[in-house]
């Protein structure tokens, strides 16, 4: 079994995807191709590295064989992760024998952690460079094809690529990702981004309302404000000394235009203000959704986790999301035995999932990070087929949860952002409302395209997928 369990598709789809815009034009002396893993964040950071090295004379390709560099932009989140790259490393062998002069670059966490080590004990490896050094890109390439090690994996407390443009890459033309913050303060005791993206710094915020700005004159629908933990979003002007806080942000992005759909990704439930829920209620434009990592449903296991809430504490802020928007959306992330878990905390976590009632989650096993609190403090006892029970329990209860989340919304009506043609038949349309469910719907002989807005009747459902018709 998978250590990684989604009851709903969603960016794991995307592991190991080939990145390049649609259109690859221009007559480029040297081609990159760039395989992304891990979390939006690297999605992101795989379009600001495309548009770094597209000023250098770089043209971006899908097809590895063309490519005279080959970046690997990696996920250190858990071993698997780890696993899946270094296989991948392996496959890029016979390329490199067979093309003298390609080099393979390893970027993001996973570069980050390991560092020079990777240099000495993969041989494969031309180039390693950390989320916060993509600017030096050019000049580690140069030194690389003089046959030195290229090594930058300083983190930085600034750094934030607010100035670079990204060249939109795999794109719908649709749906963009903004990031507006880097790194994590929080400590998580499971979680190894503290160590791989450094401090946590937030994105000056005139440049994050002029690129979702440029985006909404460019045709797209939606974007979606990228960040570890979004809620402790501030930024402060240089000059003028002027605070913009999360809430004070999403009211910016939203006023953009109507037609322009925001979403935020992730909160931490410590951190989310009534005044972020107002500024949700407030805009019909902010979609209603609220991604709320869980974790653990049980107080213990949260404090050896280091999530500074209780169960209890965090009900209440569900509750809170439900009383300020009824229809307000809410998933999770769950992790099914850390350190110590008992039966009694498990049973407290499933609890939790019913109490909340999550629409969808992304439902993990632990696995335990070099470097971390809780592989410096604890030990990690708890037996892996133990761990796969729990899980299986966890997710067996989470599809049920979403399949009783889906059949609630039979007979209502959503206005749904058509999305593209629907995976199964190109008869029909797929786009999600506002709470974030895939909806699929007949085409009609509407002219409709991917970018318009309509109303659609649920008459049915799946446990991933709501299905209806169009009506108007
Ligand atoms: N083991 C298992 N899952 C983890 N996550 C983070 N670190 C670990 C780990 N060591 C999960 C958390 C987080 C999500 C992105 O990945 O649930 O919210
Ligand atoms: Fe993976 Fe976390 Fe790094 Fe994202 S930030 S790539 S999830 S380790």
């Amino acid at each position: 079994m998978n250590d990684l369990l989604l009851n709903k598709v969603h960016d794991e789809s995307r592991q190991g995807e080939a990145y390049a815009p649609d259109v690859v034009t221009g007559d480029y002396s040297r081609r990159f191709y760039i395989e992304s893993y891990g979390c939006q964040m690297n999605f992101s950071d795989s379009e600001i590295i495309a548009s770094i090295l597209q000023e250098e004379g770089y043209g971006a390709t899908r097809i590895v064989e063309e490519a005279d560099l080959v970046l690997l932009n990696t996920c250190s989140i858990r071993e698997k992760a780890e696993q899946t790259v270094r296989k991948r490393l392996g496959e890029f062998r016979h390329l490199k024998q067979k093309k003298p002069g390609m080099l393979v670059g390893m970027l993001g966490c996973m570069a980050e952690r390991l560092k020079s080590q990777l240099l000495e004990e993969e041989k494969l490896v031309d180039l390693v460079v950390g989320p916060d050094a993509y600017r030096t890109l050019p000049s580690l390439i140069s030194q690389a094809d003089d046959g030195q090690k290229a090594v930058n994996v300083l983190l930085s407390r600034e750094e934030t690529y607010a100035d670079i443009a990204p060249v939109r890459l795999n794109t719908n033309g649709i749906t963009a990702f903004v990031s507006i913050m880097r790194g994590c303060n929080n400590m998580c005791a499971f979680c190894v981004v503290p160590f791989t993206r450094g401090r946590e710094r937030s994105r000056d915020a005139y440049s994050i309302v002029a690129e979702c700005r440029d985006l909404a004159e460019k045709g797209y629908r939606e974007v979606t404000l990228l960040g570890q933990n979004v809620d402790s979003y501030y930024w402060q002007h240089p000059e003028t000394g002027e605070n913009v806080t999360f809430a004070m942000l999403l009211d910016r992005v939203a006023r953009i235009s109507p037609l322009l759909r925001v979403r935020f990704s992730t909160s931490h439930p410590k951190d989310i203000t009534d005044e972020v829920l107002f500024t949700m209620a407030a805009h019909e434009n902010i979609c209603k959704y609220i991604h709320l990592p869980v974790q653990s449903g049980s107080t213990r296991i949260l404090q050896l986790m280091n999530r500074t809430y209780t169960r209890e504490w965090y009900l209440a802020k569900v509750k809170r999301i439900r009383e300020i928007m009824p229809d307000c959306g809410i998933s999770s992330d769950i992790i099914a035995g850390f350190c110590t878990e008992t039966e009694e905390d498990h049973r407290d976590t499933v609890d939790v999932m019913e109490k909340s009632a999550y629409d969808f989650s992304y439902m993990f096993m632990y696995s335990e990070r070099p470097g971390t609190l809780a592989a410096r403090r604890y030990v990690d006892d708890v037996p892996a087929d133990v761990k796969k029970r729990r899980l299986e329990e966890i997710v067996a209860t989470q599809n049920r949860l979403s399949l009783e989340s889906n059949q609630k919304d039979i007979g209502k009506t959503f206005r749904v952002l058509i999305e593209g043609d629907s995976k199964r038949s190109k008869q029909d349309w797929m786009g999600r409302n506002s709470q974030y469910k895939v909806v699929v719907f007949p085409k009609m002989d509407r002219q409709l395209q991917p970018g318009d807005y309509v109303d659609v009747q649920i008459h049915s459902c799946t446990q991933g997928t709501l299905l209806g018709n169009l009506i108007g």
